[in-house]
């Protein structure tokens, strides 16, 4: 018998719901204390599993309750919120997207990894791979962003960089890809409302990060908050047991999100928590965090013949298996125990600078208001993100203290040590206090130019905080307005560093600005990273990987949408567009402007007949005719133009990048496996249709910017 067997052999009905029991661990004056629970609850074997804790000596402690003190010995499986970073904290999700650099999102996810596995953590609650089209929703700074295609390539690199190749190493955490499926559609984008989009869209939009994430061999997934159509995601037997198990073949551990199958009472669909917790276990989920369903009321529903033993063994040995593969039975201390190299710090610190620059999106540089010249002698630094360090962190800060963010005044000052600064903070980011504005104001005068820092807090994007007015809160509008004035007459150009977890609705900021840096959050490097972009150190490089809305009446928007049978014409009153506002995003996804200047020719596609067993493969001639170096990212997106059901206007299939001093010319090879052209036909199964398909590829997804070539698919 092997040891899994063996162990659930000897294991009381306590001992195995303990191993489907996740709770909340936080820290008291004296060490760590169990939400609502003893440390003796460990001891008995009732809870298997923690969450929130982190510390490598406050693990061990823990650990040691359950490996030496507990009946069994098990070890606890110990899981945190490692999103972007654990203490050394990365660009928010969103923004790192923005890279379209997979080598880099493994990367990050590997140093966050061996941090958080430092800390004597197991287990990642990432990466989140909800695709989101509405920035109302606060958690689209979580993510990928608004396209599948890319979501599927960040949810294999994210797998990848933060379980390594061995998941016991010393190293490795297991990654859970979360939220299974379609959170991300929330009615008018309110936190944790109903889901009801199509089984197409569920299928063609959100499924493919989650099927590339069990491809890439997630270890687990946790079930979405949300209900599909009225099947809460935690009790979706369909979703979750005929097509996450049977369909894509994950056999991992399903980790229900925070309390969330005894929402299933909120959800309308149980009447009590065993009713609640034997929905959940016949749906597949094994592990119940912070609910204490499991624990509480799978008892009684065995009692009622609602659930199996049966049922129950099969989750038990899937979470036991998951801390054989980590490694925990061998030693349940190995995580902690590895010191942090300092050199190895340092390391990160500079990958988490470099990154930032990268993910930095320059949305306006008029007259070549940046990068500042050599000559600045006097520089007005205002708004109430220029000195910001927690901010800088962005949502879910995994372990990071509010200090030691290098704001972007620290960051001035470093990059400009003979420039005089003042930093006025004007008003604060979401209070309606006007005490510090005149003083801003007067910080302008004399100032050769002006750094705007303006923006959200760190917690207006995240979980549960979804916003309906995407500008700027607080009293900062008004606040950017006088400071435009002033500028204006005092013929100061203004530099905006625009902070947010979301396309922020400023159409007006932007019209403004001399140049606008969309910073989102940037991390622990923030400073430096912004720095580096204003004294041109490095060129601005990264992509938006969403479309930045013109006005909020607009969202959803994205460029995946399908063809009206009314396309808009502004010669024709009857066709598809608002009577105020133009249809285009403000920013189409992907664009980003660098200190070069880029143009396109010579798109070549080869084969001109493809099979469905071929590659696809284009090469574009890009030439850098600006006055600085810089990297180009080149999307290739394909349109079918004629199917059996109506397909996006654009598909996203390739995107590669080319650096270029000025002048210089270059060829960037695209190429992808035609079977990607492959679409749900009109009964849901895949099929790959003969006919003309285009291919376009340029800056962003905006066709007017696109080189078009055509090629026919054949049997
Ligand atoms: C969030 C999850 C998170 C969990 C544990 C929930 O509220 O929805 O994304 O992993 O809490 O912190």
């Amino acid at each position: 018998m092997n040891r899994i067997e063996r162990l659930l052999s000897s294991m009381t009905l306590s001992e195995k719901l303990g191993q489907l029991t996740m709770t909340a661990c936080g820290h008291a004056v004296t060490g760590p204390t169990i939400a609502g629970d003893s440390t003796a609850a460990i001891k008995s074997g009732a809870i298997g599993n923690l969450l929130n804790l982190v510390g490598a000596q406050d693990v061990r402690d823990m650990q040691k309750l359950a490996v030496e003190e507990s009946r069994l010995g098990i070890p606890l499986l110990i899981g945190y919120d490692v999103i972007h970073g654990h203490r050394t904290v990365f660009p928010v999700p969103l923004a790192e997207a923005g890279l379209f650099d997979p080598a880099t999102w493994t990367l990050t996810a590997r140093e966050a990894a061996k941090e958080a596995a430092a800390d004597g953590l197991a287990l990642t609650f990432a990466p989140m791979l909800d695709v989101a089209r509405d920035p109302r929703w606060g958690r689209i700074a979580e993510g990928p962003g608004e396209d599948p295609w890319l979501g599927m390539r960040i949810a294999a690199a994210k797998v990848r960089g933060f379980q390594g190749d061995d998941l016991s190493a010393a190293d490795a955490v297991a990654a859970c890809a979360k939220h299974y499926c379609a959170y991300g559609a929330v009615m008018a984008g309110r936190e944790y409302a109903s889901v009801d989009i199509s089984e197409r869209t569920v299928l063609e939009v959100h499924m493919p990060p989650f099927a590339s994430a069990v491809h890439a061999g997630v270890a687990c997934i946790m079930p979405a908050f949300t209900d599909l159509a009225g099947v809460p995601m935690t009790a979706n037997a369909a979703m979750l047991r005929d097509w996450l198990r049977d369909k894509l073949g994950f056999d991992g551990v399903i980790i229900s999100d925070y309390n969330a199958i005894a929402e299933l009472i909120h959800h309308g669909v149980a009447a009590d928590k065993a009713a609640a917790a034997a929905l959940a276990l016949q749906a597949g989920v094994d592990i119940d965090m912070m609910a204490d369903a499991y624990r509480n009321g799978l008892p009684i529903a065995l009692q009622r013949g609602l659930v199996t033993i049966g049922q129950i063994d099969t989750s038990v040995r899937r979470v036991l298996k998951l801390k054989e593969n980590l490694g925990l039975f061998e030693d349940p201390y190995r995580r902690g125990a590895r010191a942090e190299d300092p050199a190895e710090l340092l390391k990160r610190r500079e990958l988490a600078r470099e990154v930032a620059v990268r993910s930095i999106v320059m949305l306006k540089n008029t007259a070549s208001t940046l990068p500042l010249s050599a000559s600045v002698k006097r520089l007005a630094l205002l708004g109430p993100l220029a000195d910001a360090s927690p901010e800088m962190r962005g949502p879910w800060w995994g372990a990071a203290g509010e200090t030691g963010q290098i704001t972007v005044l620290e960051g001035l000052r470093d990059a400009f040590p003979a420039v005089e600064i003042t930093h006025a903070q004007g008003v604060p980011i979401a209070a309606d206090d006007v005490s510090g504005m005149s003083a801003a104001l007067q910080a302008c005068e004399g100032a050769d130019a002006i750094v705007l820092c303006a923006g959200e807090a760190a917690t207006m994007s995240g979980e549960a905080a979804s916003r309906a007015h995407l500008g700027l809160p607080g009293v900062q509008r008004s606040f950017c307005e006088l400071v435009f004035a002033r500028a204006r007459q005092l013929n100061t150009p203004v530099i905006v560093v625009l902070f947010s977890g979301r396309p922020l609705v400023v159409p007006w900021l932007i019209e403004a600005a001399d140049a606008v840096l969309a910073a989102w959050f940037p991390g622990s490097e923030a400073g430096h990273a912004i720095a580096d972009l204003i004294v041109g150190r490095a060129s601005p490089s990264g992509r938006t990987p969403v479309s930045w809305p013109r006005a909020a009446g607009q969202v959803p928007i994205f460029f995946g949408e399908r063809p009206s049978g009314r396309p808009a014409a502004a010669s024709d009153h009857f066709t598809s567009k608002y009577l105020d506002v133009a249809n285009d995003p403000l920013f189409p996804f992907g664009f980003g402007l660098t200190y070069g200047k880029f143009e396109f020719g010579n798109l070549r596609v080869s084969p001109h007949a493809v099979r469905e067993s071929q590659m696809i493969e284009a090469l574009i001639d890009v030439t850098n005719v600006g006055a600085g170096e810089a990297e180009e990212t080149v999307f290739l997106f394909t349109h079918d133009v004629l199917a059996s059901v109506a397909r996006p206007l654009l598909e996203l299939k390739a995107f590669a990048k080319i650096k270029l001093a000025p002048g210089a010319r270059g060829t960037v090879t695209l190429s992808f496996a035609a079977a990607e052209l492959r679409f749900l036909g009109l009964s849901l199964q895949p099929v790959f249709e003969f006919g003309e398909i285009e291919i376009l590829v340029g800056p962003c997804a905006d066709r007017a910017k696109l080189l078009r070539a055509v090629v026919q698919l054949t049997p």
